[in-house]
């Protein structure tokens, strides 16, 4: 799916860059390099250098690679080469067709989204994922991926979510730090984002969320802190929202007592597109690198140098961030890139990470397809036109996405003919009649085609099956809506309605992919299909992959990485989210492209209950639990052994899975730890480490094995402003999902632990409403 952004419209004649920069390539290190070069450069160079070169189409900006983002100043004088940043967390997004002289074309691979890779649970898999993107990046010359985006999922809403992997801090945190390993293998860069609690597109840019320590630190920034320990990424967007009353890209004490000093982050910090409002402030806090850049931001800081404000050592430290991020660059290794990345192989790896990442939550005898399934009825557009990924700085322009119609077709399994020609038809017109409209409307899937009682009878005598496909889309400028969005729209539930009660009549069945970036609400309407197979946005390859999955030559391992509600009023957020307007604010005029935006507040009353933490510990019931998705075949995990029933400095414990079927497949161990509640409440169970076996035959067991420190088990003290582990008995609960837990044990923690104390306070001095747990 494609939509123009802004970055493309604006785009100017391509200008062949080539490698013409003088730079030697030197064996000092890029930090060495970036010393040796500091005290050279004059205020107008450095100011150069923290303020981004402007948006494509900025005036004077000719860029390098078409359709990037942001580009950090180059010096040829200096044998500074130009440095390319480029979005995003689902492939690389550049532009594919250049001018018109240039007819080769730039197309990048769509992958799956990152919500469909978290459902994989398997961190090799990810990593080879971010090998391939990495490869792209810097085959057509672009030096720093805008990715992997790791805001938590908060609530259902949230457009981005597609963008972003789990409600969960752990699996988020552990894919995105095998993202970043991969990805970073190449020698080209990430950008984590968007630093922190940026969960929401409404009021994006002057949000302010209001947000406890203890939710900051064990749900928003965890998943941050495994990424930066685990994989030490280039560097870190901050976000654009504000929290607790400052702007995320202004603070000092989350860029540098947490990131830096706490963490020990050592590369850069950029800002969001236009984020915050006061560029002294933001080289302050030790946000290095303003993006995309406009002059006003350079104004302001040459004259804050000048006059005292902003101390030239301030400004130093951060240009000698930028420095040594521009020379690690593929651009300062003279790296002659072929603009001809492997798209084949790249095509080949974003199929099997679709299949991997496909969750099917219910089957009674419908999947895989029987042999003797021949004519197969395809309903709903989405069969027809699926959506690879979201809209936004999200979306990839790939050269095709693959249908789950084609994909079948490619598989030797034609779908119903008469069918096909009306659906196809009716997407060709509403295509036509809609190509008027803005991107934001244009990118949105079109309407459900009706579809009556007759239409489908004509149908069930000629064909074995009913597959309906629902589609659902979202992306960066809008959240997305309760009604036709979360809940499907009046055709659509008509639409398997009708489908259901005619091909159940005649003892046939029906079943439901679900080509969707995030959570949709399926209760409703669950009972009336026989199997339901979650495909996501499976990126460009998606179509082979659903028909790699539906006739059983890859069987589902995807587990759900984020917990489908009920209702969306059973959502822990649902009452708070979007926020509402600070009463009384004047509208504030953003920077940029934004115009003005009146100051709002979301409140996190649910402070750390987000997801399976909320539904588990308040037993409220959900339509699919987190952590859930089942197989062609069976699993047992047994022989849960723990290396001591005392916690010392680790705990080391592993299972036995068997595949008890006759299928080939994978499953996933959850390990959830029950904690005592001593003086802080603590969720029913939180998950605290996870592992997917090998491919096991029928038969055939794996042995995995886990180990947890205390940092694994502790809570997040706000009074001592320290992680501890708190004194009494755990339960150790492992299982296919959160809610099937088949084996337990206990093991003691005989004194407290306090792994780190006195840690910088995020909400001090501010008032935060939050729930203090059930039992209050
Ligand atoms: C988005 C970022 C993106 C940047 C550059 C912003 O609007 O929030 O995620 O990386 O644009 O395209």
């Amino acid at each position: 799916m494609k939509f123009t952004s802004i970055y493309s419209v604006l785009a100017i004649p391509f200008f062949v860059w080539g490698c013409q920069s003088q730079q030697s390539i030197s064996n000092k290190t890029p930090e060495e390099q970036a010393e040796a070069l500091l005290p050279k450069l004059s205020l107008d160079q450095k100011v150069s250098l923290v303020v981004g070169m402007g948006l494509p189409g900025d005036e004077g900006l000719i860029e390098k690679v078409m359709g990037a983002a942001g580009n950090i100043q180059d010096f040829p004088d200096l044998s500074l080469p130009r440095v390319v940043l480029a979005d995003g967390p689902a492939g690389l997004r550049i532009q594919p067709v250049r001018d018109s002289s240039d007819t080769k074309r730039y197309y990048a691979t769509a992958f799956p989204i990152e919500t469909s890779l978290a459902a994989s649970w398997d961190t090799d898999l990810v990593t080879g994922v971010g090998k391939a993107m990495g490869h792209e990046v810097k085959e057509y010359g672009v030096d720093v991926l805008l990715a992997p985006g790791m805001n938590i999922h908060r609530n259902p809403l949230g457009a981005r979510n597609f963008e972003y992997y789990s409600e969960d801090p752990l699996l988020s945190g552990k894919m995105a730090a095998a993202m970043v390993n991969g990805v970073e293998s190449n020698g080209v860069g990430c950008s984590i984002k968007h630093f922190v609690a940026n969960n929401q597109e409404t009021n994006r840019t002057t949000i302010d969320a209001l947000v406890s320590d203890r939710a900051l630190r064990e749900i928003y920034l965890r998943g941050f802190e495994i990424a930066v320990r685990e994989a030490q990424p280039w560097t870190v967007m901050s976000a654009y929202n504000k929290f607790n009353g400052a702007y995320a890209s202004q603070r000092y004490d989350l860029l540098e007592s947490i990131l830096r000093d706490e963490w020990g982050f050592n590369g850069l910090v950029m800002t969001d597109w236009y984020a915050g409002d006061d560029a002294v402030v933001q080289m302050e806090a030790g946000n290095d690198l303003l993006m995309p850049g406009v002059p006003a931001q350079k104004e302001r800081i040459k004259e804050a140098i000048i006059s005292g404000e902003l101390s030239e050592d301030t400004l130093n430290k951060n240009v000698k961030r930028i420095l040594t991020l521009i020379y690690r660059s593929p651009a300062a290794q003279k790296y002659a890139y072929s603009d001809a990345p492997d798209l084949k192989a790249s095509a080949q790896i974003a199929r099997h990470a679709a299949t991997q990442g496909a969750v099917l939550v219910k089957n009674e005898g419908a999947l895989p397809l029987a042999s003797e399934v021949k004519n197969i009825a395809a309903f709903g557009i989405g069969s027809y036109d699926f959506i690879s990924g979201g809209t936004g700085s999200g979306d990839v322009n790939e050269a095709y996405v693959v249908s789950m119609v084609q994909g079948l077709e490619a598989a030797g399994n034609p779908v119903d003919q008469e069918l096909k020609v009306q659906y196809e038809q009716y997407i060709k017109d509403e295509k036509a009649r809609l190509s008027g409209l803005e991107w934001y409307d244009n990118s949105k899937p079109i309407a459900e085609k009706p579809l009556t009682k007759d239409q489908v009878k004509a149908k069930v005598k000629s064909t074995d099956v009913a597959l309906i496909t629902i589609s659902r889309n979202s992306g960066e400028g809008a959240d997305r809506k309760l009604e036709g969005d979360f809940y499907l729209t009046d055709v659509e539930k008509s639409m398997i309605q009708t489908v259901s009660e005619v091909y159940r009549k005649h003892g046939k069945k029906v079943v439901m992919v679900l080509n969707i970036g995030n959570v949709i609400e399926m209760k409703s309407w669950m009972d009336q299909v026989d199997a339901v197979l979650i495909t996501w946005q499976g990126g460009q390859e998606a179509g082979h992959a659903v028909a790699d999955l539906v006739l059983g030559k890859v069987n589902p391992s995807g587990k759900l990485p984020t917990t489908f509600p009920v209702n969306y009023d059973d959502v822990p957020s649902s009452k708070y989210f979007p926020g509402e307007e600070v009463p009384g604010a004047e509208p504030i005029r953003m920077q940029g492209v934004f115009g003005f935006a009146v100051p709002s507040e979301v409140k996190h009353i649910e402070g750390i209950y987000v997801g399976y933490r909320y539904y588990q510990t308040y037993d409220v019931p959900v339509a699919f639990p987190f952590g859930h998705g089942i197989s062609y075949t069976d699993f047992s995990i047994n022989d849960l052994k723990l290396s001591d029933d005392t916690f010392k400095k680790e705990l080391n414990f592993e299972v036995k899975v068997t595949n008890t079927g006759t299928v080939a497949g994978k499953e996933v161990v959850q390990v959830y730890v029950a904690a005592p509640g001593r003086d802080l409440h603590k969720p029913e169970q939180e998950l605290r480490a996870f592992a997917k076996t090998r491919q096991l035959t029928g038969g055939e067991a794996q042995t995995l094995s886990f180990s947890l420190s205390a940092r694994d088990l502790a809570s997040f003290d706000t009074d001592r402003m320290a992680w501890i582990v708190e004194p009494g008995t755990y339960e150790l609960r492992v299982g296919s999902s959160s809610a099937n837990i088949v084996q337990l044990a206990t093991f003691t923690v005989a004194d407290e632990i306090i792994i780190e104390k006195g840690l910088t306070r995020l909400a001090e001095g501010i008032k935060i409403e939050e729930w203090g747990g059930p039992a209050n």
